[in-house]
């Protein structure tokens, strides 16, 4: 099939190559020209595991190619809208100027019977709107609202093999047009058995905000926990193991620590509650405010336990921060739990050197007031603390031995409970977990 896929982000420039991959023409549009060059000669504009393999087997294949012109989209007969939706600047709300704008620049592109699917995390009721105000300029084209469920750092293989498939379509002939479009994009992971679920516009929607939702609230369970660990000295690692046995609950996002972030689950939580408020339900999600709440909590608790290791002061001290990105795989530091208690602690006196594999250049763009150190072993050099905020391997397999003999004082916070405790201590450092 011809395909063309608006947006050439960590969701886009995924879905372009995946598609490529599965035997489609396909066309990515972006209106970011650097990003265009790099994609056009296979470098990935983003650190993700496996992406840059694959953009460069689907450039080889010739299947694949990147434009900054919508007009290139013409002739396809599948448009995946793939643009980002932010929080909107101080308030809760998504900002939609990005998908708006990709509609309107497509509408004029359109043919008869093409098919427009959503992929961008909308508010409820977005898909219809959308469908009103810009999908009459061709005759029969179909709006579909087709969610994605992708993790950063898993995006080749949830492409590829998702859970499920979610459709979002209209009634009658149109909708079974739409899933016969979408069943011949997909053909290859839906002969593997992947279940696919068609549903009106708005359920399709709330899946992907409801599902965003509920691992924010899993993960927020876990930390409120944690905090009642601490205050009764109980070990909140343990109990999320031993709740996890039972399968209704299930292990998985059941991590205590710092709390979550990125570029997704914030976001989406706050322009969840926002929207409810615009339906007359806000009352239905209140509980998602303790949620964020709890989870910006945990950025503060770490500041104070920091504080409390470098023995009732932060002033002066020297502190090593393990991690940028908001989740180890990743070099996105949007809403990054790490990067922000990196700020706060210089801010109230500390002298922060981050370290991460992959995020330094864009945490220095967002914070340039921190000092960034490639390498691991310089960065804990002098060290009064150690934090480990991203759980990235290399990070989780320092030898306490050998870093304990470059840092000034053997003082460790775990910010993700993924150090081997007793191996740290054993080796002299007074270690901290969180909830522990
Ligand atoms: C999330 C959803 O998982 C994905 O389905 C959706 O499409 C986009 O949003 P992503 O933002 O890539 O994906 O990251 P995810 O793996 O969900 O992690 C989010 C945050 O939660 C990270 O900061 C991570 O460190 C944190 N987290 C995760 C925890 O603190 N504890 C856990 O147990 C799990």
């Amino acid at each position: 099939m011809r395909i063309s896929v608006i947006g050439c982000g960590y969701l886009g420039a995924v879905h372009a190559a995946s598609m490529a991959k599965l035997g489609h023409e396909v066309v990515g549009i972006d209106v970011d020209p650097k990003k265009i060059d790099e994609l056009s000669v296979g470098h990935a504009p983003f650190f993700e595991p496996g992406l840059p393999d694959l953009l460069q087997a689907s450039l080889d294949s010739g299947r694949l190619k990147f434009s900054t012109s919508m007009a290139d989209a013409a002739g396809s007969a599948v448009h995946f809208i793939c643009v980002g939706t932010p929080q909107r600047k101080g308030e809760y709300a998504a900002d939609l100027r990005y998908v708006d704008a990709a509609f309107a620049g497509l509408a004029p592109h359109l043919s008869a019977g093409d098919v427009v699917v959503g992929k961008s995390t909308v508010p409820v009721g977005t898909a219809s709107r959308l469908a009103d105000e810009y999908m009459e300029t061709a005759p029969e084209a179909i709006l579909a609202w087709n969610p994605e469920f992708l993790r950063e750092g898993h995006a080749v293989k949830d492409t590829l093999h998702p859970d499920r498939f979610v459709y979002g379509v209209p009634e009658g002939a149109a909708g079974e047009r739409a899933a016969k479009a979408l069943d011949e994009v997909y053909a290859a992971s839906l002969s593997e058995g992947t279940p696919r679920l068609v549903m009106d516009y708005s359920t399709a929607e709330l899946v992907k905000t409801a599902a965003n939702s509920f691992l924010a609230t899993k993960i927020s369970f876990i930390n409120a926990m944690a905090e009642l660990c601490e205050a009764a000295g109980a070990d909140v690692t343990l109990l999320a193991d031993a709740i996890g046995m039972d399968d209704r609950i299930g292990r998985k996002f059941l991590n205590a620590g710092i709390g979550f972030g990125g570029g997704c689950l914030p976001k989406d939580i706050r322009a969840f509650m926002a929207r409810a408020g615009e339906l007359g339900a806000d009352q239905a999600l209140t509980f998602l405010r303790e949620v964020d709440a709890i989870n910006m909590r945990r950025r503060s608790r770490t500041v104070e336990l920091t504080r409390v290791l470098c023995g009732g002061s932060l002033i002066g001290k020297r502190i090593t921060v393990l991690g940028a990105a908001f989740k180890p795989n990743s070099d996105d530091v949007r809403d990054s739990p790490a990067l922000s208690i990196a700020a706060q602690l210089q801010l109230q006196g500390a002298d922060v050197t981050v370290t991460d594999p992959e995020a330094i250049d864009n945490a220095r763009r967002r914070f340039p007031e921190l000092h960034f150190e490639r390498n691991v072993e310089a960065a804990l050099s002098g060290a009064h603390a150690v934090l480990l905020l991203t759980e990235w391997p290399e990070f989780v397999n320092l030898d306490p031995k050998a870093a304990g003999t470059t840092v000034a004082d053997r003082n460790v916070l775990d910010g993700r409970n993924a150090l081997e405790k007793t191996r740290w201590q054993e080796s002299g450092w007074n270690y901290k977990g969180m909830g522990r």
